[in-house]
This record gives structure tokens, C-alpha cells and sequence, in this order.
């Protein structure tokens, strides 16, 4: 939802925090701010209405200096979009600074007691309370800032990433985090946090995952004893320690963890496997595009290591690690929300063909609430690109609390998701940096289909040369998509077509009837267009009566099992005078001949169509929203990770 970023050390802070909410806007931009401690120890706060440029054009002639501060870009719950609710927020004294990300469920009734107190609130936000709740346990329960902190958020109920300056510890950077993601760059003498690892992999590639309910303070002063000391002592245990990833504790004074019931923790660092290059647009206007053309070499990196072809095998280490689980497994249960939900819907196709296993395919947010049914003998898979998604970590909580096997499919190394899971499968498509998920989405299919395969293969419930057909297509997708893409272009010109639409419908069967869901959804999230997706058969139960020629109708038709089914949904649509665009496997004959546009994949195992059918739908959906002005990566009202439920 909201970006967090925070520097200690012994640079200019402003730039580095400006960076950092530049790398994490796609988190949220409704806003965003600034707070600085400058060298003569004022506490300065800038903040803006909308992107980060608009908090740089208003910070440009104001003194930034300093080098602590700490900075957000926000995602609005609590008050509308604005510079009053903008963060960071001072407390009563001005004496401190907060930025938050999350949501403080029981804000109203700690305002209502801080009133009491006499406290006055300038924001509509839950974060501010907590701020003056700081404050007022500082003053009253005479105690230090992360003390005051500890306390305070022993009273909230909620989700939250913090940091906080207290200008009267100019040498203190303080943060805390429960439910909402927060890491911590260790730097050269200097320190670094965010609520993802983009705005610190330019400066160093050690970080500390922050866990639940800790507290971590960062102080300079520690630096200058690391500069002299530490490095020496790094040089000489860090690399072994980061040679054994993750072995014994890093000793890093500067920083200090505990709970925020004041036991006092390690911290374990760990080295990132991100790059810097990985954040660039590469040459591409979006993001969105860079991503829809990385997925040729995304699922090939998706597969190194787990499909070989030429042993005809496919080898998925949380699989092997835990196949008694999966063999024995009554039911298996998946959960996420939003385009990882489709990839699920995906799943349960392949799970209950391959593997003859029932799978139950779940809202994360509706999971959560929904008092399931879930034995011990189930395996929850819990799909999740950015594993931050609150309703699916919730959903896992639960069904650990119910004694399930969690298996998650996830592809933010280190966060929160896999973090509590049993096991797992990274998709390894490196950052998706565009709000509409493209390279995840297949990545998340592939790792889905691989795990179906495994399992059946196990159970014996599929036959060796269906397995070794597939094994051996698997290798073939990449050039397959990039053959797709070959038809950007086209694409790109009969979407200007369709820019005047008020709505959309989609169309599938099958394997392609959760893409059809899929198309949709990119269609509505980048060009605000309305847009569902549905069986192809369901339309005669109602949404037929929306067909007309105003209301175009994308149907997913390669060649499969359903395909006369779906030439015949095509005739009724076109009866009523739909405007069709048909994704048709290539040398089609009958629907090319009906349809209005048609766009052509080639042939693969009907398991496997969904990999090329998606391709059209999210290039066709890119366009339109490009045609239409709309901001492709960071569309209106949305964010990369939802963090708050
Ligand atoms: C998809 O384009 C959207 N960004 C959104 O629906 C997303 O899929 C959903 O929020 C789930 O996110 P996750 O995969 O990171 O859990």
C-alpha cells in the first residue's frame, strides 16, 4: 500500500530518500513527504499531494539538509488524499516525526483517550494518533523513545511499518513493524530502511528482514564504531556468515532489535539477489510493456533448474522435500486474491487432471472470515507475487492454525509469505515494478503446472507419455511467446479500435476460462474500462443480453477440447451483431472466418494454452489503456501490494 524509506548516516539524506520513494511509488501515490533532522537539530517536515515530483517542485526552495530523515509515499485509508493527511505527521510538540504503513484498527478509541488528554489532531489520519500516543507515553511515563514506542504499540490493534525521528535524538533512526513489510539496509557507515529492498540495492546488498511485533533502532554514532571496527569484523565474519546465508548472527552495532515487549533479538543479515538493472525501464515507455516482453526469458529462468527436458523431468525441491504431504493430501486448498487467484483457478484445472486431487480455489479475503473446514491432512498453497498481501497472509495464519501443510508460490525472496509458510516455489521473474501483473502471472501458472505434474507423476494418476509431452513442451514456451509477441504491433493497431468502449466482455472454456478472468481484469485496472470475464457458456444465462455491437467480446478459442463449444458461443454473439476478437490457435479455419479480429498463438498442450492465450490479452489491454492516455504503471486507485485488508 504505502512506500516507507529511511536513512541514517553520513550522507546527504534527501536525495537517497527521494530515490527511495521514486523506486517505491508503485506502492501508492496519493501522496508523499519528507522529514529531516538538519545539522542545527530543527525537524522539518515537506509534504505534497500526489506523486513524488510534486514533493520535489514544493521541497526545491526549502532547506533539505541533513543526513537522517525519514520519507512516504502514500496509499490512502484513513482521510482523503491530501497535504493534511500527506506523512510524515509531527506529534503535538513537533518533537517527533512518523511515517506509517498500515492501518491502526483501534485508532479511534486511543484518539478519543489522547483528547481527553488535551491532545489536538491536525490529520483525518490513524497514523498521527499514533504519533501523539508516542509522545504522550514519553511524557508522562518518562521514559525513552523506544520505550515509549514499545508501549504504545503494545495498545495498537492493527497492521503497521513505522519509522520515527525524535529530534532530540539526532543520532536515532527508530522503526517497527507488524504485518506490514520493513527491511533494513546495512551500509558502509550508514543504514537504510524500506518497506522493500528497491531502495537499498543501489547501496549495499546486505539487509535484515524485520519479522513481526520488533523494534529496531538505528544509530549513527554505531556506524562511525562499525567504520572502525565493524568493517574489520564483517570482513571477517560477515562474508562467512553470508557464505553460510543466514548461519549465526551478524554483530552490526549501529543496529538494535528487540520486541516490542523489550526482548532483545539478533538480527540475521542476509545478501539480496536483486540488481539495479532490474529496476530500469530498459528502453520500454512502461514498465508494464518491459514485463509483458521479459516473459519469454522470465519462465525460462522460472525453469532453470526444474523442467530438463533432456532427462524428460521436471524437479521441484519444496515438492521432493515434502511429497508425502501432497501424496497423502485429501484436498488441496488455494488462496491468494487477483490475478494469483486466476493462476489458481489455472491450477485446480491441472491439479485435478494430473493429480486427481479436489482443489477448492479461495478469495484470500473471504477465506479468512468464512469459518472454513480445514483438516490436517490438507495442503493450503497460497499463490502471492508480492508475498505482502495481507488477506492471504491472514488466510495462512488461519489454516496453520488448523494444523495445514502451507505451500507458497511467491516471488519476493524473503518476504513475509514465504517467511511463514512450510515450503514453497519462488517464480524468480525478478521485480514487477508495473501494477498490473504480467511476467508474474505466467511465472505462477508454469510453477502451478509444475507441481500438478509432480504430483500426478507421483500418484501414478497420469499416464508417462502425457507427462513427458508436456515436460517437453514446458521447453518449447518461451519461443512460443516470443512468437506472440511478434504481434505487438498488430495488436497495437486494431486496439485503437476499441478505445471508444464502455465495456468489455471476455470469454473462455476450460484452462481459458480464469484467463478470460484475467484479460478482464488488465483491462479494467490500466484503462478504467468495465469488463468481465466468464465461461463461455454461462453467457446464454444472462450476459448475452449485454451483447450488441457497442460491447465488444474477446473470446479465448484455441484449438482444445471445448473449441466447437466455444465456434458456436462465437455464432450466438455475432448473431446478435457482437464485434469479436478471437485468440485462435495458428492455421485456424472456422473461427477466423466469423470473428472480427483474430489473433494467433501457436499450438501447445491444452494445459499449457493459457501461457500464449494471456499474451494477446495483456498486450491488447496495454494499448488501449496507452491509447487512452491512462497511466499504464501506476493506475488510478491502485497499488503493487496490498498490505491492509
Ligand atoms: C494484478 O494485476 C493486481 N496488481 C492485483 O490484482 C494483484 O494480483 C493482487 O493484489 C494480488 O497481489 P499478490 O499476488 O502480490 O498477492
Amino acid at each position: 500500500m504505502c512506500g516507507i524509506v529511511g536513512y541514517i548516516g553520513k550522507r546527504k539524506a534527501y536525495p537517497i530518500l527521494i530515490k527511495g520513494l521514486h523506486r517505491l511509488e508503485y506502492r501508492g501515490y496519493d501522496s508523499a513527504g519528507v522529514a529531516l533532522i538538519n545539522p542545527e537539530g530543527q525537524l522539518n517536515i515537506y509534504k505534497a499531494k500526489g506523486k513524488v515530483a510534486e514533493l520535489e517542485t514544493y521541497a526545491a526552495d526549502k532547506d533539505t539538509d541533513g543526513c537522517i530523515g525519514i520519507a512516504h509515499t502514500r496509499w490512502a485509508t484513513h482521510g482523503e488524499p491530501n497535504t493534511v493527511n500527506a506523512h510524515p505527521h509531527y506529534s503535538e510538540s513537533e518533537r517527533l516525526a512518523i511515517i506509517h504503513n498500515g492501518i491502526i484498527e483501534n485508532y479511534a478509541v486511543l484518539k478519543a483517550g489522547l483528547q481527553k488528554e488535551g491532545y489536538t489532531f491536525r490529520s483525518d489520519t490513524d497514523t498521527e494518533v499514533l504519533v501523539q500516543l508516542i509522545e504522550y507515553t514519553q511524557v508522562n511515563r518518562h521514559v525513552d523513545l523506544k520505550t515509549a514506542v514499545q508501549l504504545a504499540l503494545q495498545q495498537v490493534v492493527g497492521a503497521y511499518a513505522i519509522a520515527v525521528l525524535d529530534k532530540d535524538n539526532p543520532d536515532t533512526l527508530l522503526a517497527a513493524r507488524k504485518g506490514s513489510p520493513l527491511v533494513v539496509g546495512i551500509g558502509d557507515d550508514e543504514y537504510f530502511l524500506a518497506s522493500d529492498a528497491t531502495p537499498i540495492v543501489e547501496y549495499t546488498d546486505k539487509v535484515i528482514y524485520i519479522e513481526d511485533e520488533e523494534v529496531v533502532v538505528l544509530r549513527s554514532e554505531g556506524v562511525k564504531e562499525l567504520r572502525s571496527e565493524g568493517v574489520k569484523e564483517l570482513r571477517s565474519e560477515g562474508v562467512e556468515e553470508l557464505r553460510s546465508e543466514g548461519g549465526k548472527e551478524g554483530r552490526s552495532e549501529g543496529v538494535e532489535i528487540t520486541t516490542i515487549n523489550n526482548v532483545q533479538k539478533t538480527p540475521e543479515i542476509k545478501r539480496l539477489e536483486l540488481s539495479l538493472s532490474q529496476l530500469e525501464k530498459g528502453g520500454y515507455p512502461h514498465f508494464m510493456l518491459k514485463e509483458i516482453f521479459e516473459q519469454p526469458r522470465t519462465l525460462t529462468d522460472s525453469m532453470r533448474g526444474r523442467v530438463n527436458v533432456r532427462q524428460d523431468n521436471i524437479a521441484l525441491s519444496g515438492f521432493i522435500d515434502n511429497k508425502e504431504r501432497f501424496l497423502n493430501a485429501k484436498r488441496i486448498i488455494i488462496t491468494a486474491c487477483g490475478t494469483s487467484w486466476h493462476a489458481g483457478l489455472i491450477a485446480m484445472y491441472a491439479i485435478e487432471e494430473f493429480a486427481q486431487i479436489p482443489v477448492e480455489v479461495e478469495y484470500s479475503s473471504e477465506f479468512r472470515y468464512r469459518k472454513p473446514v480445514i483438516n490436517k491432512d490438507d495442503v493450503v498453497i497460497a499463490i502471492s507475487q508480492s508475498g505482502e498481501t495481507a488477506d492471504t497472509l491472514a488466510a495462512i495464519q488461519l489454516a496453520k492454525e488448523k494444523g495445514a501443510f502451507i505451500f507458497s508460490i511467491c516471488n519476493v525472496v524473503g518476504a513475509s509469505i514465504p517467511r511463514v509458510s512450510d515450503s514453497g516455489c519462488y517464480t524468480h521473474v525478478g521485480p514487477e515494478i508495473g501494477v498490473a501483473s504480467t511476467k508474474a502471472f505466467t511465472a505462477q501458472v508454469v510453477a502451478l503446472t509444475m507441481l500438478a505434474l509432480c504430483i500426478g507423476k507421483e500418484k501414478g494418476t497420469m499416464s508417462k507419455e502425457q507427462y513427458l509431452g508436456i515436460v517437453r513442451e514446458l521447453g518449447q514456451i518461451p519461443d512460443k511467446i516470443e512468437r506472440v509477441l511478434g504481434q505487438n504491433k498488430r495488436i497495437a493497431d486494431f486496439a485503437k479500435t476499441f478505445t471508444y468502449a464502455q465495456n468489455f466482455i471476455y470469454l473462455g472454456r476450460g484452462y481459458n476460462f480464469p484467463v478470460a478472468m484475467e484479460g478482464a481484469l488488465k483491462l479494467k485496472e490500466i484503462s478504467y474500462i468495465h469488463a468481465e470475464g466468464y465461461p463461455a457458456a454461462e453467457m446464454k444465462h444472462g450476459p448475452i443480453a449485454l451483447v450488441s455491437q457497442e460491447m465488444p467480446v474477446v473470446v479465448v478459442a484455441p484449438h482444445c477440447g471445448t473449441y466447437e463449444k466455444v465456434v458456436s458461443n462465437i455464432q450466438e454473439i455475432k448473431a446478435r451483431k457482437g464485434r469479436v476478437i478471437a485468440v485462435v490457435t495458428e492455421g485456424d479455419q472456422l473461427v477466423s472466418r466469423i470473428a472480427d479480429y483474430t489473433i494467433e498463438i501457436p499450438a501447445t498442450e491444452e494445459c499449457l494454452t493459457p501461457l500464449l492465450t494471456v499474451i494477446p490479452l495483456q498486450l491488447l489491454a496495454y494499448h488501449i489503456a496507452v491509447v487512452k492516455g491512462c497511466d499504464v504503471d501506476q493506475p488510478r486507485n491502485l497499488a503493487k501490494s496490498v498490505t491492509v485488508e
